[in-house]
């Protein structure tokens, strides 16, 4: 297999997921490269459903390598929950699984300091998690995180931790908030360093030995294009670099050993959190609702829904360099009698061709709609291309060439058997 970056092109659960453990089987090696548990995966095997936070899906197929690299933050405590869920499904966990070292750790002060920041900021809150994911990222940034290679050692954990904790609960005094207990803290986290020690590893030089023999190695992206830091819909964004850079810098494998970018994308527009979203549309959100559809994997929260937005899936195309695309939920529009695509935003009378940078303008945005007759029947027993009803083949057509790269992939359900390829 080709090495491989899979990206978010819309604001996260476009259902790469599925897409993921779908392409794993020909892949040797599967690397998370940004994110933490903030991220939700759900991936549906044989009838059981598995829900993934860090680990990367690829844990699910026997004899397949799961990287979780430097780029990432990990919540020890999370994981370790994730690995003893996963064994209790009867799925290994052991040698398949590495840990990069210079990944940060996500402690409770960051989670506390996510909650406060929210808080306070009040109607203009970002929505998050609440899982530490920017204080974290934010103490990275500063230098004065804690890093894997610190963890699973008690005797360089214990006077940092101790140096953290002293800062933040002075922070937490001044906001009325109960400080943390530095002996409670360290005892649960030096227990979770004891217990993840024999996944961590030099995930750099093991991805670079893995190139040179030329294994098909998957990265597997979490949250989506408009969630990136840099080139997301800021400040209403998630603190890492969710698009193809990403996975470079998260992984320490080097541009020139990439060889495709495939972006997944449903077959509609869903975000979760505060922000714009322009083709936000409440009668496909309630449809979808309804349905039972659209509810988050981490939080439950229910996702807010709007139709295909094409200008937001082109501007992907060009910051990522996507090669190909995924579709999926395509089923999830099976009901309707007309679908309606964003063709292009306009604010009062003038076009705006991409995604502005400014906030308020995006908010601004009005959507131009094109609309496509609805094929009004089910698609999920489709296995192949021509299985699919006219109208639905052309929809995606249209979407796959307003997005501006290859269709490769169409999916019609959470199994792995529901998926077509082209
Ligand atoms: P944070 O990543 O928890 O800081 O949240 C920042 C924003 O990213 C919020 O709008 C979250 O809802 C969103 N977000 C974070 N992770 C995901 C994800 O996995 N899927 C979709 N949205 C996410």
């Amino acid at each position: 297999m080709a090495n491989t970056i899979l990206v978010g092109a819309q604001w996260g659960d476009e259902g790469k997921g599925k897409i993921i453990d779908v392409l794993t089987e020909d892949a040797e090696i599967v690397v998370r490269t940004q994110g933490g548990n903030n991220a939700g995966h759900t991936v549906l095997v044989g009838g059981k459903k598995y829900v993934l936070h860090l680990i990367p899906s690829g844990i699910l197929r026997p004899g397949k390598t799961c990287v979780i690299g430097n780029g990432t933050v990990i919540d020890p405590i999370g994981l370790m929950g994730e690995i003893v869920g996963l064994r209790a499904m009867n799925i290994k966990v052991g040698k398949n699984l590495l840990i990069s070292e210079t990944a940060h750790v996500v402690f409770p002060y960051h989670r506390e300091l996510d909650a406060l920041r929210e808080l306070g900021k009040g109607k203009k809150k970002i929505g998050t998690t609440k899982r530490g994911i920017g204080p974290c990222y934010g103490d990275k940034a500063a230098r004065t995180g804690i890093r894997v290679v610190d963890l699973v050692r008690p005797e360089r954990l214990e006077p940092l931790l101790k140096a953290k904790i002293k800062e933040n609960n002075e922070v937490f005094r001044a906001f009325g908030v109960k400080p943390l207990s530095f002996a409670k803290v360290l005892n649960e986290y030096a227990a979770a360093g004891k217990f993840l020690a024999p996944f961590v590893a030099d995930t750099v030089v093991y991805l670079h030995h893995a190139t040179q023999r030329k294994a098909g190695i998957l990265f597997e992206g979490a949250q989506g294009t408009f969630l990136d830091i840099d080139h997301g819909t800021y400040p209403y964004v998630t603190s890492s670099n969710t698009t193809a850079g990403g996975a470079c810098t998260g992984s320490g494998v080097p541009p020139h050993r990439m060889h495709r970018v495939m972006g997944v994308m449903k077959a509609y527009t869903t975000r979760v959190g505060e922000g714009p979203l322009p083709t936000e549309d409440k009668e496909i959100s309630d449809m979808l609702h309804g349905l039972g559809r659209e509810f988050g994997a981490t939080t439950g929260r229910a996702r807010r829904c709007g139709w295909f937005d094409a200008v937001a899936t082109r501007y992907a195309t060009m910051v990522n360099g996507i090669d190909e695309l995924a579709v999926t939920n395509l089923d999830g529009l099976d009901t309707l009698k007309t679908i309606k695509v964003c063709v292009e935003y306009r604010i009062g009378r003038r076009r705006v061709e991409h995604v502005p940078n400014n906030i308020e303008q995006l908010a601004e945005c009005k959507p131009v709609y094109q609309e496509f007759p609805g094929w009004e029947t089910s698609t999920s027993g489709a296995r192949k291309w021509g299985d699919l009803p006219p109208k639905a083949r052309s929809y995606l057509k249209a979407i796959a060439q307003m997005t501006g790269a290859k269709l490769k992939i169409a999916s019609v359900g959470p199994g792995r058997e529901e998926t077509i390829f082209l």
